[in-house]
């Protein structure tokens, strides 16, 4: 889609193309960044730029686990933090640390498709656990698909592509089973909660932590989407401090920054978002956005589910084949994502954090595209 549309628009030109395929956050950094960042480079203190230990600055470390441990009411420590280059990066470290080759990882549809190559590139394999009608996880079916072989499941709220936040009970239930199926197995079955939209929820929905839901848990997250920096790399991992094992995990998960090549998180990053741990983006922009598009779409006819996070909407394809509808809204200008992507075939992902030009021109598409079909 991303080569799609580069095409598109040398063609007919970009304020033609109404391009809601990518999920590049388009909102700046917030002002203290970039206040920070001229200090550090007015006044850079000596050592600024060099290697740190693999795990990252002890500062920056000690700063987000106050931050989490505030957030969740555990107790964190620097010793349960590593930093990474971005939730990718976190992703492929605890992957690389927990995974033998063979191994299985479950993911929820729909899922962020990239977890397929992340399980690839460590000798894992995911399989998938389907959704019901509003996006939650089927439970009742988790026990059909884990075996002896099943080393961690994917857990993603708020979601890409549908914008849902698991409740409490969900995460509940999920841990509840787990727990049953690591006895049944004889082995620690992980959940990992890949979370970079955390901070992006609207409408007073209360953000639940999955730590609380079991103790083989560990958090990948990034400062991508909620600081806007995605160009930056920057991430960390925080591992369970009730976890029993969490030292040698995260002598695992240090290790494998280094030798994946990672080496170390971005430093120059991480003495920045030492001191952002309480700033955002502008969240109520996404939420206009998130309004406007749902609103819109709904009064044309579109089956949604109003996200309640993250900045995508995932509307039912008016006909059984989303790549087809994908391709009819393509030749009408207008760009999102076919669900069979994200393991949700019949669906379509709409990515809202675009301009105002792309968003309000893009409804006479999606209104045509409806009629032709109705
Ligand atoms: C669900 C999900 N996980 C992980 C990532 C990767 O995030 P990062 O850019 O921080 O590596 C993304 C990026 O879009 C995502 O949507």
């Amino acid at each position: 889609m991303f080569e799609e549309g580069i095409l598109l628009k040398s063609k007919i030109g970009a304020d033609k193309v109404y391009d809601l395929s990518l999920g590049n956050p388009i909102f700046e950094p917030p002002p203290k960044f970039l206040e920070l960042l001229r200090s550090y480079v007015e006044t850079p203190s000596s050592g600024l730029h060099r290697y740190m230990p693999n795990a990252g600055l002890p500062e920056t470390r000690s700063a987000i686990a106050q931050s989490i441990s505030k957030e969740t009411g555990l107790s964190f420590t620097k010793e349960d933090i590593v930093m990474t280059c971005g939730a990718g990066g976190a992703l492929n470290i605890i992957i690389k640390t927990l995974l033998d080759p063979g191994d299985e990882i479950v993911v929820l549809a729909p899922y962020f498709a990239e977890y397929f190559f992340y399980a690839d590139n460590h000798g894992g394999k995911c399989v998938v656990l389907d959704h019901d009608s509003n996006f939650m996880p089927n439970l009742d079916m988790l026990e059909d698909i884990v075996n002896e072989k099943t080393k961690m499941v994917i857990v993603n709220s708020p979601n890409n592509p549908s914008g849902a936040v698991y409740p409490k009970s969900i995460l509940d239930g999920l841990g509840k089973i787990i727990k049953n199926l690591e006895s049944k197995y004889g082995r620690d079955i992980f959940i990992v909660s890949d979370e970079p939209y955390r901070k992006i929820i609207y409408d007073d929905t209360a953000y639940n932590h999955v730590f609380s839901s079991h103790s083989n848990t560990i958090v990948a997250t990034s400062h991508s989407k909620d600081l806007g920096l995605a160009g930056e790399r920057i991430g960390y991992v925080a591992v369970n401090p009730d976890n029993e094992n969490k030292d040698e995990i995260i002598d695992g998960l240090t290790f494998s920054n280094r030798v994946l090549g990672f080496v170390n998180a971005p430093a120059l990053m991480q003495h920045l978002i030492t001191h952002l741990q309480n700033e955002t983006v502008n969240i109520q922009e996404y939420k206009a956005n998130r309004d406007f598009l749902w609103e819109n779409l709904t009064e044309i006819g579109y089956e949604v589910i109003k996200p309640q996070g993250a900045f995508y909407m995932f509307p039912k394809s008016p006909i059984k084949d989303d790549v087809i509808y994908v391709n009819k809204l393509r030749e009408n200008n207008v760009l999102v994502v076919p669900g069979s992507g994200f393991g949700s075939p019949g669906y379509f992902r709409i990515s809202y954090c675009v301009d105002k030009h792309t968003l309000h021109n893009c409804i006479q598409g999606f209104r045509k595209v409806f009629r032709d079909y109705s």
